[in-house]
């Protein structure tokens, strides 16, 4: 696709933040452009930054293995993340990076235009509902412009609390049967901002 090309090559040409002169290789994504699942995560890792791709490292199996665990494999979604180049030593990314990278981000939401968007932990998830807590709000699907939004655990936090894993492989059992949902909806309901809690969708 031409114009996903070119935002690949315009992340890899990046300097609107700090972030760019410290990275190896910038990371902008992965999978297909004509998924209609798109997973955003926080920002790359070590092995992120090493190879190019996002979710490669250890979280990145275990988003692997939870794709594999309802049927899908990586080539089938699209992935990527809230920064596309790594922080130093793997801290948070800053709200300024955030800012400078989402014109990037929303450029591949619009492109991609997915039906479903995943967010991976507390940073994606506040991109579309800022304020709210990831804890509370984790498989609960909300609208936001035209799309669903599907908040869960981010895969590293099930390696540092395995507890929280049960919820996550829930969550993504969940997911086909969303995406069908959506899928089905007509025009009008979709192009709501937020849906109200009343009218959510049925399974939660
Ligand atoms: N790898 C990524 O690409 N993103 C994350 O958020 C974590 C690991």
């Amino acid at each position: 696709m031409k114009d996903y090309d070119e935002i690949v090559k315009q992340i890899a040409g990046c300097t609107l933040c700090a972030l760019s002169e410290r990275r190896n290789r910038t990371v902008p994504g992965d999978g297909s452009v004509n998924s209609e699942i798109m997973f955003i995560g926080e920002a790359p890792g070590y092995n992120e930054d090493q190879q190019g791709l996002p979710f490669v490292g250890a979280a990145g199996n275990v988003l692997t293995e939870l794709l594999a665990g309802i049927g899908l494999r990586r080539a089938d979604v699209y992935i990527t993340n809230m920064v596309k180049c790594r922080p130093p030593n793997n801290r948070d990314p800053m709200s300024g990076e955030i800012e400078a990278c989402s014109t990037y981000l929303d450029a591949q939401i619009a492109l991609i235009d997915p039906k479903v968007i995943v967010t991976l932990g507390r940073y994606s998830f506040a991109k579309f509902f800022p304020g709210r807590t990831i804890s509370r709000e984790r498989g609960k699907p909300r609208m936001w412009r035209g799309r669903m939004v599907y908040p869960m655990y981010h895969p590293a936090a099930t390696l540092h609390n395995p507890r929280l894993r049960p919820a996550l492989e829930d969550d993504f059992r969940n997911l086909p049967q969303l995406v069908a949902e959506v899928i089905a909806l007509p025009d009008d309901t979709a192009s709501e901002d937020e849906t109200p809690p009343e009218q959510q969708m049925s399974l939660f």
